[in-house]
This record gives C-alpha cells, sequence and structure tokens, in this order.
C-alpha cells in the first residue's frame, strides 16, 4: 500500500491508471477506522480494480467550539487497517496542503444543507461538500463509497455530484452496528462508560418509530411522537431532533406514502449521537387490488 501526502502525486497516480483504462474506487474518510469504514472499504474493494481511501480530518467541516482539536487521530492503526483490507492507495493529506494559504473558495448547499444536521452544525455541509469536491477533483475516482449512517450527507454528495457533474459514481452503504444496535462512529470513542449503555436509545427510538409505520400509522407527527417517547424516557438524553422525512428532501412528511426516513440526532454530555431508520411502506391492499 502506498502512502500518499502530496496533491499532485495523488492525481498524477490516478490519472496513471486512469489513462489505462482502470477504474478507480474511492473511500473519504476521517480516519479513526471501525467497522462501518471497514464494510465501505469491502465493498469497493470487491468492486473497483484500483482503490484509495483518504484520510483527512476537515477542519472547515467543524463549528467553533466542536472537536476539530480532539477528533482521534491513530494514524498508525488505521493504516494498518488499509493494508490489511488491500486498499492500494492511503491518501492522507495535511490541512495546509487541502487549504494553503490564499484558499477562497467553497461549495454552498442549498435548503437541503440547512436543516437537521445543517441546522444544529451551520456551515457542516458547505465544509462536507467542498472538501468532498477537492477529494474528487484529486482522486478522480470513478465511483465513490458513503455510509447511510450519515444519511443527510449521503443525500448532500449524491445532489452535489449529480449538481456539479462530478462524474462519479455515488454508492450508499447500509449502517453498521453494535450488537445492541448503537451506530458504529468514531465518536464513540468519547462515551463514558454510562454514556455507552445509554446510548443505543436513539436506535430503540427510531425501531419504535418504525414499528409504528408498519403498525399502520402514516401520520408523521405521531411517528415522530412515538419516537420521542422512548428516547425521552432516558434520563441524561438532549433530544436534538427526531424527525419523520422525504427520503429526497428530507423535509418533514406529514403523512407517509412510499417511504420515509426516520432522522435522530441525541445529545449525551458532550457527545453527540445521530442515527437513521429507510422505512418502505408496503402498498395499501385497496391501492394495490384497485377499484
Ligand atoms: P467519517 O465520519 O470518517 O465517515 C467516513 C464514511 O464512513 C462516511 O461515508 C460515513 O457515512 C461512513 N460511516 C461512518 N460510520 C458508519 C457506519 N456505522 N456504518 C456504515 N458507514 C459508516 O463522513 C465523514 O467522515 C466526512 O464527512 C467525509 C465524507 C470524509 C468528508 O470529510
Amino acid at each position: 500500500m502506498r502512502i500518499i501526502r502530496s496533491v499532485p502525486a495523488m492525481t498524477a497516480w490516478s490519472l496513471g491508471l486512469r489513462r489505462e483504462g482502470i477504474g478507480i474506487g474511492f473511500v473519504p474518510t476521517m480516519g479513526a477506522l471501525h467497522e462501518g469504514h471497514r464494510s465501505l472499504i469491502r465493498k469497493a474493494r470487491l468492486a473497483c480494480d484500483a482503490l484509495v481511501v483518504s484520510l483527512f480530518v476537515n477542519p472547515s467541516q467543524f463549528g467553533p467550539g466542536e472537536d476539530y482539536a480532539r477528533y482521534p487521530r491513530m494514524f498508525e492503526d488505521d493504516a494498518t487497517l488499509c493494508r490489511r483490507e488491500g486498499v492500494d492507495v492511503l491518501f492522507a493529506p495535511s490541512a495546509a496542503a487541502m487549504y494553503p494559504a490564499g484558499f477562497e473558495t467553497g461549495v454552498v448547499i442549498g435548503a437541503v444543507g440547512k436543516r437537521w444536521e445543517g441546522a444544529v452544525r451551520p456551515g457542516h455541509f458547505d465544509g462536507v461538500a467542498t472538501v468532498v469536491t477537492k477529494l474528487f477533483s484529486i482522486v478522480r475516482p470513478d465511483r465513490a463509497f458513503f455510509g447511510q449512517k450519515d444519511f443527510q450527507q449521503s443525500v448532500i454528495v449524491q445532489r452535489l455530484a449529480e449538481d456539479l457533474n462530478l462524474g462519479v459514481k455515488i454508492l450508499v452503504c447500509p449502517t453498521v452496528r453494535e450488537a445492541d444496535g448503537l451506530a458504529m462512529s468514531s465518536r464513540n470513542q468519547y462515551l463514558t462508560r454510562a454514556q455507552r449503555q445509554v446510548a443505543p436509545v436513539l436506535h430503540e427510538g427510531l425501531q419504535a418509530g418504525r414499528t409504528a409505520i408498519l403498525r399502520g400509522i402514516r401520520f408523521g407527527a405521531q411517528v415522530a411522537r412515538a419516537m420521542q417517547r422512548v428516547v425521552e424516557q432516558e434520563p441524561g438524553v438532549t433530544v436534538d431532533y427526531l424527525a419523520c422525512c422525504d427520503p429526497q428532501t428530507l423535509e418533514p412528511l406529514p403523512c407517509i406514502a412510499k417511504q420515509a426516513v426516520l432522522l435522530g440526532a441525541i445529545r449525551l454530555g458532550r457527545v453527540r449521537l445521530i442515527d437513521n431508520l429507510l422505512v418502505k411502506v408496503k402498498a395499501d391492499r385497496r391501492e394495490k387490488d384497485g377499484p
């Protein structure tokens, strides 16, 4: 496995392969790799001839007072995981290489980037979109792999690739969970033992929403209340949002027709956790059978 830190060297490597007609798969990450990242790397490894993983803790997607400085950095462990999974290149640029003096350009995301995570973390998705666009320009992948764990991010990256004709196919892969349902995240390391015990309540809340839908509830507000009831009964948990939304626009759904995404974010002390569930609704029997 090659470790590349320089931007021009990364592009030169990719252009060389592309000239030979070799397809490049790409998994962008911020490191502190866990089983969720590994599942993306494995999918990409199977699907692509060449595989690049990037490791870059992107300052422009962290707000003031967020965890940029203390975000877990464990380069050697990450490099070992990538080597074991057969990654061809680990691209790990410095912040100065990505944002040199004089850097002034950014991508701005519309309404879909302003709600939910975007409302709690203003500017977050502009930072994500800017770095993802830069990474795509540097790595020149044919296919890039993202996790459903960050549902809003995956919707935004798909829009970004389409709106700016980036020529990259975006693949979204399922969320990998701990045995008790907690979605894996690099930030789970921040949880104290007591918080870790409480943390699965977010997934339990989302499951209560899904159960409500599967039992026939179609009003989004009622589904949201079913989720809140479960999560709010746990002391020490602050709900940022629990919502039943349209999977494309992420707007709250007054009434569920075919599918919904249940989005949730909670705080346990200083730690923020996000999760989601996509729920498909079977056609109503009356609808299916016709008049
Ligand atoms: P990071 O949080 O490191 O996540 C990298 C990729 O791994 C993202 O696509 C994320 O959705 C996916 N991922 C994280 N946890 C997962 C899980 N439990 N199951 C499946 N996939 C999971 O997301 C980012 O970094 C950054 O915003 C980035 C896209 C790299 C831009 O800086």
